[in-house]
């Protein structure tokens, strides 16, 4: 009977090629209708006010938070113009306390504004030349918000494990800048960014054919960059560059075509977000592990898989995190020790069989391959969009698309990069694929969101 229930989650969870098509298909459909009004599609394509990415003469000390992925971090950069790119990176990382992801808006930036001043009283002798001036700062903020400026923008909606509704509606910026009063820190926010749009801006600096990043991490997303002549529902003055960088907001995709199953749907119902997010849902990694449990927790309730009670710990949501599933689903060793451990630690059951933990890695890989196949879905629907998804007669032999990539899913769960990045493969075909490069990019968003401050910094005009 066990059996039967994996069986049939594995039917509903499969992602043949031709399915993954249709998803691409319709994230490029989505992407169209999201561009051409506000509102026009569950895909937001929010407007970055970012119309130029680093070209490598960024030049000065600048400051960067990064908020909304696992870790919360402070950054100090300094750029040093062309040819000498960054001189001196220094950073601090916190972790949120958990009651303040769910609390009220004060609390939240206040402490995020105590972090930052205790980081800017440690800046160091050597960078005195900049005494004198008024520090900047990149302020990468990992939730949708709709932009008025470069450094200015209301927060929709909350996402991922955050929930604190003072803060919706309002400036992000402005919301930072009173706390840093508050707690008496002297930093202009020069540029608030997205992380995909930090990690796009990041990987651009190293690599001139970086086109796109995606987020694969606690949450996922991705940004791209877009013909400014191609947004309909942009009515501002054209850029000179002609470009636009959009944040697609991904994770609120949703089509008919996404093989979801009664888990997703459960999950979906008692999260903090209902009905919102389901591309992310079924993808990132605050929410795998926890879709394992509750396959888990079907096969004890109805098949006594684990025996004739229920292991009460399989009962509390999220208490089965994606990396402790990574670790199960990456066990090399021949007992498979390592499920046996995380079982009986975590889940408190103890002696499990090999025949038991053999089935719970097949789980792991069934929900793993899922997301990661999706996730490459999503990645050919962007390339459509930009029609590089094919090559053309007088392509250069070298000219290359590069996705940079970022997000502790991506970095640590090896058997999901490893399958997102051959799914892309066989979608594209061998000949494409040469000229599609996934880079991954570790904290590209800290300096992206710096190298943004940098290009508009108050003192530019005096350089
Ligand atoms: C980091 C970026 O490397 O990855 C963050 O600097 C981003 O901006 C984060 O939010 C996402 O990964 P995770 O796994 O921490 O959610
Ligand atoms: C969530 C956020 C999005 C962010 C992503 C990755 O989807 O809504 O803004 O980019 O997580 O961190």
């Amino acid at each position: 009977k066990a059996m039967a229930i994996l069986d049939d989650f594995e039917d509903k969870c499969a992602t043949p090629i031709g399915k993954l098509r249709q998803v691409a298909d319709a994230m490029t459909v989505e992407m169209h209708a999201g561009l051409a009004s506000e509102g026009g599609s569950k895909l937001k394509m929010l407007i970055s006010y970012v119309d130029n990415l680093p070209t490598g003469d960024e030049d000065g000390l600048f400051y960067a938070l990064d908020l909304g992925g696992t870790n919360f971090r402070v950054l100090r950069v300094l750029l040093g113009g062309k040819d000498k790119h960054v001189i001196k990176q220094e950073f601090d990382e916190v972790s949120i306390p958990p009651h303040l992801m769910v609390g009220n808006s004060a609390g939240l930036f206040d402490f995020i504004a105590e972090a930052l001043k205790k980081f800017v009283a440690t800046e160091g002798e050597g960078l005195h030349p900049f005494a004198g001036r008024q520090r900047e700062l990149g302020f990468t903020f990992s939730f949708p918000v709709k932009q008025s400026s470069i450094a200015s923008g209301s927060l929709i909606k909350w996402t991922k494990g955050f929930s604190i509704e003072d803060a919706v509606g309002e400036d992000v910026v402005g919301e930072l800048t009173k706390a840093m009063e508050r707690v008496g820190v002297d930093l202009r926010v020069a540029a608030l960014v997205n992380d995909t749009i930090g990690t796009l801006a990041g990987g651009r600096y190293n690599n001139p054919d970086v086109v796109a990043a995606v987020i694969l991490g606690t949450g996922t997303n991705a940004a791209y960059v877009e013909r400014a002549q191609a947004i309909p529902k942009w009515h501002g003055v054209l850029p000179k560059s002609g470009e636009m960088v959009i944040n697609m907001e991904w994770g609120n995709f949703r089509s008919s075509h996404l093989p979801l199953t009664e888990y997703d749907h459960e999950l979906d119902l008692e999260s903090l977000n209902p009905g919102e997010q389901i591309f992310e849902k079924i993808i990132s990694g605050m929410y795998l592990g926890d879709i394992v449990r509750r396959v888990l927790l079907k096969m004890a309730e109805e098949a006594e898989f684990f025996g004739d009670t229920v292991p009460p710990k399989l009962r509390i949501p999220f208490i089965l995190r994606t990396p402790d599933m990574s670790a199960m689903h990456q066990d090399t060793s021949s007992d498979l020790k390592v499920v046996g451990s995380k079982l009986k630690d975590i889940l408190e059951i103890p002696n499990t069989s090999l025949k038991t933990r053999k089935i719970i890695v097949k789980l792991c890989d069934i929900v793993a391959v899922r997301g990661a196949r999706l996730s490459a879905a999503g990645i050919l629907g962007i390339l459509k969009k930009l029609g590089r998804d094919v090559t053309r007669e007088g392509d250069s032999e070298k000219q290359k698309s590069v996705v940079a990539l970022d997000g502790g899913l991506f970095e640590h769960y090896t058997k999901f990069s490893k399958s997102m990045e051959s799914t892309l493969k066989e979608l594209l075909g061998e000949e494409v694929s040469e000229h599609i490069v996934i880079e991954q990019s570790n904290d590209g968003s800290g300096i992206g969101a710096a190298l943004l401050a940098a290009s508009h910094s108050q003192y530019l005009e005096e350089c």
